[in-house]
């Protein structure tokens, strides 16, 4: 009940019937019900994800939510939204009996307590990853989740494409043979300005900056801590307040699939090397990165280079799997399996052959309906999105990380524990 907010300003907000009365009572749908939507951060993800769950017949989204007017006209006049209500303040969203589920699509640093919140008011969730800023948050949102029975699906699209499900059965099979190595990355080369280094200023007109930064430690505005760009997606990515970095932000899609594909959870142990080398911006994560994780049995490295893009297999981003007996590459477009010399398996390349967010979003859809666990959980978007905020962790302490991820600890390690929770700018509190 004491969430988000302190207790008694929850009352003086008259809120406090919403909390538990509707988690008791959230609707409960028929297979031709439809699901009414509310949308939290209509960004540039959030338009996005909204009209893909608007190709869905039985959605209707109800009511939209930004602190940044622009955005939130924006969202309506692009989705021909006619009939949904709009507002500053997701709590009034929750607060509505008549919403089934919500569309999480805010900067990082609000997922969590958007999303606990959400489950507390008897809400399905569908939050963007990656799902926190660090590994606690996480396990909060867990926990919410099963407290109080919701569906929660995390925007780890590529877990529902076809060609990724169909490359996991070929490796799961032997047909590769064993795999020792996995290889990640992304590079690109934006020297050497980068996103420049704008002064700080006042904030526009029609962004209430308190509650963008809700949680994130209080800050005078700058435009690229806020990020909202006409030509790039935001670059709140880049700041340690808000969010992690690529480490976090690309890296949770491709971490995601290779624990799919070796049936693991998480790395015993974690190393990282990089830095802010080259580029002359104000972002404060790394241009460069080379994180390390040892698995039981495997290694996998995660590569970021935003000042050289050289490809690697011919792709600026991807994931190679190394076997004994071949290599699989993948990315969003196509698997290539390349045998070691002399083996018997056939060297191919597969297709992608379904739309990743349009099956990712179904897929909560129907789960909302028939509350079977969807694809990309909330427990497996926190194993996925944990192994990036580790990199970030052994990056930031400059220590190894001995991970253990059943009590999602460092033992013994306060210096590198330290990055695993983080304070909430009061008013707000996170409790599951
Ligand atoms: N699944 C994917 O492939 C994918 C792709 C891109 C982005 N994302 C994720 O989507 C999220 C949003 O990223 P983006 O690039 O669209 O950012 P964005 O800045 O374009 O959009 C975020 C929106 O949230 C709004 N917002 C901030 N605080 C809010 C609050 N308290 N209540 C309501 N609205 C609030 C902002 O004003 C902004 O309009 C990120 O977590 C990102 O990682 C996922």
């Amino acid at each position: 009940m004491d969430n988000g907010i302190e207790r008694r300003e929850f009352i003086k907000q008259s809120i406090v019937t919403g909390v538990t009365v509707a988690a008791a009572g959230a609707n409960i749908l028929g297979a031709n019900d439809r699901i009414r939507v509310g949308v939290i951060g209509p960004g540039r993800q959030g338009r996005g994800v909204m009209k893909t769950f608007m190709k869905n017949p039985d959605v209707q989204v109800v009511a939209v939510c930004d602190v940044y007017a622009s955005n939130l006209d924006f969202a309506i006049k692009d989705a021909k939204l006619e009939g949904a209500q709009t507002y500053k303040d997701f709590r009034q969203i929750l607060d509505r009996k008549d919403v089934d589920a919500v569309i999480v699509a805010s900067p990082d640093h609000w997922h969590a307590l958007q999303t606990v919140m959400a489950c507390q008011a008897g809400k399905d969730v569908y939050v963007e990853k990656p799902i926190s800023t660090t590994v606690d948050e996480g396990r909060k949102m867990v926990q919410a989740a099963r407290k109080y029975n919701r569906v929660v699906q995390v925007g780890t699209q590529q877990r529902s494409g076809d060609h990724y499900q169909k490359a996991a059965e070929i490796i799961r099979s032997g047909q590769i043979g064993k795999v020792t190595f996995i290889r990640t990355w992304n590079f690109g080369n934006q020297l050497p300005d980068g996103i420049g280094a704008p002064p700080d200023t006042n904030p526009p007109d029609g962004l209430d900056w308190d509650m963008w930064l809700g949680p994130a430690p209080m800050r005078p505005f700058n435009q690229n801590r806020f990020g909202v760009h006409p030509d790039r997606w935001s670059s709140f990515r880049w700041f340690w307040d808000y969010a992690g970095g690529m480490m976090t932000d690309w890296g949770v899609h491709h971490l995601d699939i290779v624990q799919m594909v070796m049936q693991v959870d998480a790395p015993t142990a974690i190393t990282a090397m990089g830095g802010k080398y080259a580029l002359k911006d104000n972002r404060e994560t790394p241009d460069t990165l080379m994180v390390t994780y040892e698995y039981p049995g495997f290694v996998c490295t995660y590569e970021d280079r935003e000042c050289n893009g050289h490809l690697l297999n011919g792709e600026g981003y991807g994931i190679l799997f190394h076997g004994a007996d071949a290599t699989l590459y993948i990315n969003r477009q196509y698997f290539d399996i390349t045998p070691e010399k002399g083996r018997k398996i056939e060297a191919q390349r597969v297709k992608a052959a379904n739309k990743q967010g349009d099956a990712h979003i179904r897929n909560f859809l129907d789960c909302v309906k028939s509350r079977q666990t969807p694809i990309s959980d909330i427990e497996i978007g926190h194993r996925s999105t944990s192994t990036c905020l580790l990199g970030n962790v052994a990056l930031r302490s400059g220590h190894r990380i001995a991970w253990d991820a059943k009590a999602e600890k460092i033992a013994g390690d306060n210096a590198a524990s330290k990055y695993l929770s983080r304070e909430y700018r009061k008013p707000w509190k996170l409790n599951a």
